[in-house]
């Protein structure tokens, strides 16, 4: 796939419009105020941001804000983010009332200034792809930037139908450091290449484990979804979850991935799952208990996996690790995850709350801005927002 970068474009003079996913965690303060609880996405775009100012842009940046059903609404304006983001930028941002029309206009930036646009989802034809509100737009600017890689698995009027109306269109800086570390790792990493796939249902990611099983050396299952397929192997596994409806399709995938899958061999057990419950560490799990993380054996084992992986992705923690200690065996992954010294990308919350709790953000390559955006990459799927960069 190619497309243009923001550096290939000359932005001196010019209204460079960027998509940008600021969809940021927002929480209501005693007064009622809304606010940012993680400006992570916010401070993941600032080198666009800083890149087009200073090669000259006036800089127009829009985004979505959770889902307000193509209704004006007070909590989900982006007006807390212009606050934060004239903090982190230390110059002055303009907030537009809309994200089109006459007020909108009035206010397009000059050179080195920088308008947030109010939320576009705001206007019901954003999540439509409506074709006139995409042109309008378009019409704001010279040039349009998609850095919003958490929002390229959408094919919205800001994300895809506006391409059409740009006279030029390029990838940001963020969109292309998330392309280049999970295309790599999805097309041509080095080896070996090990997946760590967890979380609670097999149903999630099914076309992710059928997709990396087709590029990865070893596929390394966690979390709830591995009891899925221990059932399916014929083993115990007490009242743990199990989708009931996806044993067979976990049989054919044991079938056809054999050997390059790896599941628990030994399980951290409760009788009901609440933070700091009684448990004990089984090889096989009791008919009247609950397996909530992987155990010791196992964590040496998919430690010493990872640890002679040349390349390591993953996505989805291993047991319930919003209740300590059942955060032990994705805690102990992500750390083994940094020190293996190979190139690591992790996608999905939890894991990276895990390596955030390890202490070890810094030492992993890439940590993906995108929850459903990079689980749709993995899977294989073409993301619209960047098969539009590509047109
Ligand atoms: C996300 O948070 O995954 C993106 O911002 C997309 O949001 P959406 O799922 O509401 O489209």
């Amino acid at each position: 796939m190619s497309y243009l970068s923001i550096r290939d474009l000359d932005l001196k003079g010019k209204r460079v419009f960027i998509r940008v996913d600021f969809n940021v965690p927002l929480q209501k303060n005693p007064q009622g105020m809304m606010e940012i609880t993680s400006d992570k996405r916010i401070q993941a775009s600032l080198p666009t941001i800083q890149y087009a100012l200073n090669h000259g842009a006036g800089v127009i940046l829009a985004s979505h804000l959770g889902r307000p059903k193509g209704k004006p609404n007070a909590d989900m304006s982006l007006q807390p983010v212009a606050a934060r983001l004239q903090q982190l930028l230390q110059r002055p941002v303009k907030m537009a009332p809309d994200c089109v029309g006459s007020s909108v206009d009035a206010m397009k930036p000059a050179p080195g200034e920088v308008l947030l646009l109010e939320n576009l989802r705001f206007h019901a034809e954003e999540e439509k792809n409506d074709p006139a509100f995409a042109q309008k737009l378009a019409a704001l600017c010279d040039l349009y930037v998609n850095d919003a890689f958490g929002s390229a698995h959408r094919a919205h009027a800001s994300t895809e139908g506006m391409i059409k109306y740009v006279p030029r269109a390029a990838a940001g800086l963020l969109m292309e450091q998330e392309l280049k570390y999970l295309g790599m790792a999805t097309t041509n990493p080095p080896r070996p290449c090990v997946a760590i796939l967890g979380g609670a249902k097999v149903s999630d990611k099914i076309e992710v484990i059928q997709n990396l099983g087709k590029v990865v050396d070893r596929l390394v299952i966690g979390g709830a979804m591995a009891y899925t397929f221990l059932r399916a192997q014929g083993l115990p596994t007490g009242k743990s979850l199990v989708e009931e409806d996806k044993i067979e399709l976990a049989r054919e995938l044991l079938a056809s991935l054999g050997d390059k899958l790896l599941l628990p061999v030994d399980h951290v057990v409760v009788s009901e799952i609440a933070a700091g419950a009684t448990y004990e560490v089984v090889r096989r799990i009791p008919d009247d208990k609950i397996a909530v993380d992987i155990g010791p054996a196992t964590i040496a084992e998919f430690s010493r996996v990872v640890a002679g992986a040349k390349t390591v992705i993953w996505n989805g923690p291993m047991g319930v690790f919003e209740k300590p200690p059942f955060d032990k065996g994705t805690v102990a992954l992500a750390i083994a995850v940094a020190d293996s010294g190979a190139v690591s990308v992790v996608g999905g919350g939890d894991s990276e709350k895990a390596i955030k709790a390890a202490g070890v953000t810094a030492r992993i390559s890439h940590v993906s801005t995108g929850g459903g955006a990079s689980l749709e990459f993995l899977a294989g799927v073409e993301l619209p927002g960047v098969a539009a960069l590509n047109r």
